[in-house]
Formats: structure tokens, sequence, C-alpha cells
């Protein structure tokens, strides 16, 4: 049988090569404040997965998306284990274009901080009198460019994202650099409208897109799951104040609580953390995660 490691290990997610597809895997590790904390939240990984999976199902007639297969024995025979069942995404293999797709449709973190002292979020100007967390009168596309590891990503204008992809792909600039804002717009409108209505509030959220073989731009990565996004409990939505996060309000209130924990959390909120991911699944899908 032949052995794999991961080309790639985040904070998070590892990745496994292949061949033309690559393997996601989400595991159980957890961050809270940039920081990856010592305790795993076993089921967690599963989760994220099966949440891409669902709303790359959503909206495959929006935009194709790399998604091949989460059943395990589509992989090759390392990844038939319990380790990678349900946590694993093989997916198609992307060229990727190298723009982090941001939608945001409420006011909240570097946004809200950047309209307080201007009004303006990444170029774009809002309407005065705005509260934080306040929904926008629209969602706005606010892009950023992936910075070498290590550094903040750096906000751009949709202008400078034409830019940058016009020198990757000349004569293509301007047409990725639409299709990019249009999918993205358009992907958070119809996904946080059916969150809303099944009691979660997608605030903001970041998408990757690729190319495929033939050019085409198809969406990558993770798909609208509270690591890409910030998801708010519909019930005590109010804005004027920042707002808990819906799934590791448990576990900031208790790190902010136990500054010398060392980033060690007791059983009882890692437990309570992992109901809340079975939560939003059980939220948006209407199914209990097996
Ligand atoms: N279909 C795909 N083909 C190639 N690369 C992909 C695909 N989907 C996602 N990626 C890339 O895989 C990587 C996932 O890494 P991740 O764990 O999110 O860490 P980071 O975002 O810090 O680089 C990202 O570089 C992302 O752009
Ligand atoms: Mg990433």
């Amino acid at each position: 049988m032949q052995e794999y490691s991961p080309i790639k290990a985040g904070k998070v997610r590892e990745i496994y090569d292949v061949g033309e597809n690559l393997i996601m895997v989400a595991t159980d590790r957890i961050s809270a404040f940039d920081v990856i904390l010592k305790n795993k939240v076993t089921g967690k990984g599963k989760i994220l997965t099966q949440m891409s999976r669902f709303w790359f199902d959503y909206t495959s007639d929006i935009v194709s998306n790399h998604m091949v297969s989460v059943d395990v024995n589509d992989m090759p025979e390392f990844f038939r284990k319990p380790e990678f069942d349900g946590n694993s995404m093989l997916c198609k293999k992307l060229k990727m274009l190298p723009i982090e797709c941001i939608v945001r449709g409420y006011i909240t973190g570097s946004g809200w901080a950047s309209y307080q002292k201007n009004g303006v979020v990444c170029g774009i100007t809002l309407p005065q009198g705005l509260k934080e967390c306040d929904k926008l009168p629209e969602p706005i596309y606010t892009p950023s460019t992936k910075a070498e590891l290590g550094d903040h990503d750096e906000n751009i204008s949709y202008e400078k994202s034409i830019e940058v992809l016009e020198k990757l792909y000349p004569g293509h600039g301007e047409y990725y650099a639409s299709c990019l804002k249009t999918y993205t717009i358009r992907l958070y409108e119809e996904c946080a409208e059916y969150a809303l209505s099944h009691g979660i509030i997608i605030a903001d959220t970041k998408f990757e897109f690729g190319l495929d073989e033939n050019g085409e731009v198809v969406l990558a990565d993770e798909m609208l799951t509270p690591d890409s996004s910030r998801f708010w409990p519909l019930e005590g939505y109010e804005p004027g104040h920042g707002q808990p996060s819906f799934d590791k309000q448990f576990v900031r209130d208790w790190l902010k609580a136990n500054p010398d924990s060392d980033y060690n959390l007791p059983q009882e909120v890692i437990d309570k953390t992992i109901e809340k991911y079975r939560e939003a699944y059980r939220l948006l899908t209407g199914n209990e995660i097996q």
C-alpha cells in the first residue's frame, strides 16, 4: 500500500497530494485568538468537512466546485481508515488564484474599526450612522491578497485585484476579477439568506477560487464553515456591540477568564464547544451529524 504524508499542514487542516486530486483533511484541532489550543475537539473536523460538502452541493448551480467525493472508498487505500472517515474531501487539484475573496454582509471586526475612523471599509464608503454589527444595505466585496507566511493578508481594491490577475493571466485579468466578485457576492447572498432562515447569521466569509485545466473558474478550499466565516446565533442578535461567536464563544470566554491556562481547556468547555458545532450542522442541514 502506498503511504502518504501531508504536503501541507495548516493550523487546522492537512493536505495530501494524490496525483490529479488533493485530499483535504479537517483535523479536530481548534484555534482561538490565532493560537492552536492544546485540546482536540473530537468530531469537529468531520463536522467542518460535512458542512463544506453541504454548501458545495447547495451552490453547485451557481458555480462549479472542486469537490469530487467525501467517501474514503473513492480515495487511495491509505485513507480508508477511521481517522480519515468523514473529515476528508477528495478535491480536484486547481491552479489557485491568489485572491482571498472576502464578502461582508455585516459590519464587524476590522471593518468596524475602519468605519469608525473614516466611514470607509476597504475603499468602500458606507452610509453614516451604522452601529457595530449592523447589517449592511448590501454585501460588500473586499478582496485581499494572500500574504507570504507570517505576514497579514493585505486588503486590496477591486481594481487592484484586476491588476494582480492581469499580471498572471495577460488579457484575462478583468474577466477573472469580475468572475470572482460576481460569484462571491452571489454565493454569499444565497447562502446567508438560507442560513438566516435556519437561525444562523453569516456575518462575513472568505472564498477561494482556482482555475481548472480549461481555464474555468472553480470554487475551492473550504466553504462557509465557522473557520472561514463569522457565524452568529440569530437568537439574541442585537447591533450596537460585538456578537458572540456561534462556535467559539465558550472557548474565547473561558480563555479570557483564565489567562494563565496555557491554552489548555477543561473538558467541560470542549464538550460545550463540540455541541455548538453539532448544533450549527443540525440547524443548517436539518440532519444530525453521523
Ligand atoms: N482545489 C485546490 N487545489 C489546489 N490548492 C487548493 C485547492 N483548494 C484549496 N487549496 C489551497 O490549499 C491550501 C489550504 O491551506 P490552509 O490549511 O487553508 O492554510 P493557509 O490558508 O494558511 O494557506 C490553501 O493554500 C488553498 O489555497
Ligand atoms: Mg486557508
